[in-house]
C-alpha cells in the first residue's frame, strides 16, 4: 500500500512489517479524540490564516461526518491503516479532497499520539472517579448499618482487640479516598495540551497553541516541545494510580474470602455474585473477589510494561512508544470491569452478626482492656499486661473465657480487682470506650461516616 509519508523511500513496504508496524487495531479507540485534537488544529490553522478560512471550514465539517459516521457504524476501520491518525487524514483526503491535505500544516503524528492519549486518559479518570465515589457511598452505607456490629479486630490474622464492622468498613472507605485525590492529582498533570509541538522542535508557522488548548478544554500547554512529545509520566502515573487501587480492592476481595468462608461465616455474598462448583453440590464460591484478587497481578503488569518501555528512551519521540497504550487501555478495561461488580456485590452482602458476635467473645480480644483496667488502679502497664497473659493462660488451661472467671480467682492474682472489672472487660464497653480521633467507638464511627458524606454526597 502506498504511504502518505512516503518522502524520501519509495514507500513499499513488507507485508508483515505493515503488520507489525500498524497501531490501528487497537488505537482505533481513540478516534474521537483524534477527531476532537484535529478540529482544533483546523481553527486553530485558519484563525491564523495559515490556511484558507474556508478550507477550515470544509476540514472542520468533514471530521464531523467521520466522526458521526464512526460513532453510528456508518464507516468502519481499515485495518490497513496504520494507524488512527493516518486513518482519519485518509478518509478526510477522500472526502474532501485537496483541502483535506492541508490539515498537517504545523503538526505531527507525534503531537496528536500524545494529545489523544491524554484527552482520553482525562476522560477516563473522570469515569473512574466517578465509580469510586460510588463505591465509596455504598460501603458507606453498609457501615452505617453496622456501626454497632462487633468482630474480632486483628493483627497477624490473630484475634487482637474488638472492633465494630463499621470501623473495619470505613478503613476501606479511607483508602479509596486516597485513590480519588491520587487520580485526581494525576488528572491535573494530563490537563495540558501538546499539540503544536510539531513533532519535536515546534515550528516556524505562526500557530496559537494556547487557543487549541481553549478550544480542547485543556488548562496549560506544555511549554517544552521535546518533553511535550516524550512525556508519558502522566500514562505511567495513571497505571500506578490504578494499582494502588486495585491493591486495596485486592486486600478488600482477600477479607470477603475469609469472611465467606465456613471457618469464619461472617459475610454472605448474593447469590448474582457467587458461583457453584460443577462437582461439589455444598458449594458457594466467592469467585468475583478472586477474580479482582487475581487481575490486580495484570494491572501491575500493565504498570511495569509502561515504565520498562519508557526507561531507555532517547528524546523525543520513538516507536517504542506505540507500546505505552495497550497497558493504558488494559488497566482501564481491568479497573472498570472490577468495579462494575465490586460495587454491587458489596451493597448487596449480608453480614452474619451472630458469627462476627461470637467470634469476638472467644478470642480473649478484652486481654488489652484487662491490663488497662488495673493500670488505672495503680498498676504499672507492663506488669499489668503480664498479669493478665497469666489469667489469659489461665482461662486456655481450665478452657474458660476472662467474662466468666470469678472475682474470688481474679483477687487471687490481685486486689486490686473489684466487682467494675466485668464491666470494663465487657466488649460493647470495650468498643465504646475508644473514644480516641479515629478510633472504633460507634461516637467515632458516625463521625467518619458524616465526614464521607459531607464529601462525597452531591
Ligand atoms: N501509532 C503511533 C503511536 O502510537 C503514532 C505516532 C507515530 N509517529 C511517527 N512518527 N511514526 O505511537
Amino acid at each position: 500500500m502506498a504511504k502518505m509519508w512516503a518522502g524520501r523511500t519509495a514507500g513499499e513496504t513488507d507485508q508483515n512489517a505493515d503488520d507489525f508496524n500498524s497501531s490501528i487495531r487497537f488505537d482505533c479507540r481513540l478516534y474521537e479524540q483524534d477527531i476532537r485534537g484535529s478540529m482544533a488544529h483546523a481553527s486553530m490553522l485558519a484563525a491564523r490564516k495559515i490556511i484558507p478560512a474556508e478550507a477550515g471550514g470544509h476540514i472542520i465539517d468533514a471530521l464531523e461526518g467521520i466522526l458521526a459516521d464512526l460513532q453510528n457504524g456508518r464507516l468502519e476501520f481499515n485495518p490497513a491503516a496504520e494507524d488512527i491518525h493516518m486513518f482519519v487524514e485518509e478518509i478526510l483526503t477522500e472526502r474532501i479532497g485537496e483541502e483535506g491535505k492541508m490539515l498537517h500544516t504545523a503538526r505531527s503524528r507525534n503531537d496528536q499520539v500524545a494529545l489523544d492519549l491524554r484527552l482520553y486518559l482525562k476522560e477516563e479518570t473522570a469515569k473512574i472517579i466517578e465509580k469510586l465515589k460510588q463505591l465509596i457511598l455504598v460501603i458507606t452505607d453498609q457501615a452505617e448499618k453496622e456501626k454497632n456490629t462487633i468482630l474480632p479486630g486483628y493483627t497477624h490474622l490473630q484475634r487482637a482487640q474488638p472492633v465494630t464492622f463499621g470501623h473495619h468498613l470505613m478503613a476501606y472507605v479511607m483508602m479509596l479516598d486516597r485513590d480519588i485525590s491520587r487520580l485526581s492529582d494525576c488528572r491535573n498533570r494530563m490537563d495540558v495540551s501538546v499539540i503544536g509541538s510539531c513533532a519535536l522542535a515546534g515550528t516556524t508557522y505562526d500557530t496559537d497553541r494556547f487557543l487549541e488548548a481553549k478550544l480542547l478544554g485543556l488548562s496549560s500547554v506544555g511549554e517544552n516541545s521535546l518533553d511535550g512529545v516524550s512525556d508519558r509520566d502522566f500514562a505511567a502515573e495513571f497505571l500506578f494510580d490504578l494499582s494502588v487501587l486495585m491493591m486495596h480492592l485486592s486486600r478488600f476481595s482477600e477479607e470477603i474470602l475469609l469472611w465467606t468462608s465456613w471457618e469464619f461465616g461472617f459475610v454472605e455474598l448474593d447469590d448474582r455474585y457467587t458461583t457453584g462448583s460443577s462437582i461439589m453440590p455444598q458449594k458457594k464460591n466467592s469467585d468475583m473477589a478472586e477474580l479482582v484478587r487475581g487481575k490486580t497481578g495484570r494491572v501491575y503488569g500493565d504498570l511495569v510494561a509502561i515504565l520498562t518501555v519508557l526507561k531507555g528512551l532517547p528524546l523525543a519521540y520513538n516507536k517504542d512508544m506505540q507500546e505505552d497504550k495497550e497497558p493504558v487501555f488494559d488497566g482501564v478495561d481491568t479497573i472498570h470491569m472490577c468495579l462494575d461488580v465490586f460495587t454491587p456485590m458489596i451493597e448487596t452482602m449480608k453480614v452474619k452478626r451472630e458469627a462476627m458476635k461470637k467470634a469476638a467473645q472467644r478470642g480473649f480480644i478484652n486481654a488489652t482492656d484487662l491490663a488497662d483496667y488495673l493500670t488505672r488502679k495503680g498498676m504499672p502497664f507492663r506488669d499489668a499486661y503480664k498479669l493478665s497473659g497469666k489469667l489469659v493462660a489461665t482461662c486456655i488451661e481450665t478452657n474458660t473465657v476472662l467474662e466468666d472467671l470469678s472475682l474470688e480467682t481474679y483477687r487471687t492474682y490481685s486486689t486490686l480487682f473489684e466487682d467494675d472489672l466485668y464491666e470494663a472487660i465487657d466488649l460493647e464497653n470495650c468498643v465504646n470506650r475508644r473514644i480516641s480521633y479515629g478510633g472504633t467507638s460507634v461516637a467515632s464511627v458516625e463521625q467518619q461516616i458524616q465526614h464521607t458524606r459531607e464529601k462525597y454526597k452531591g
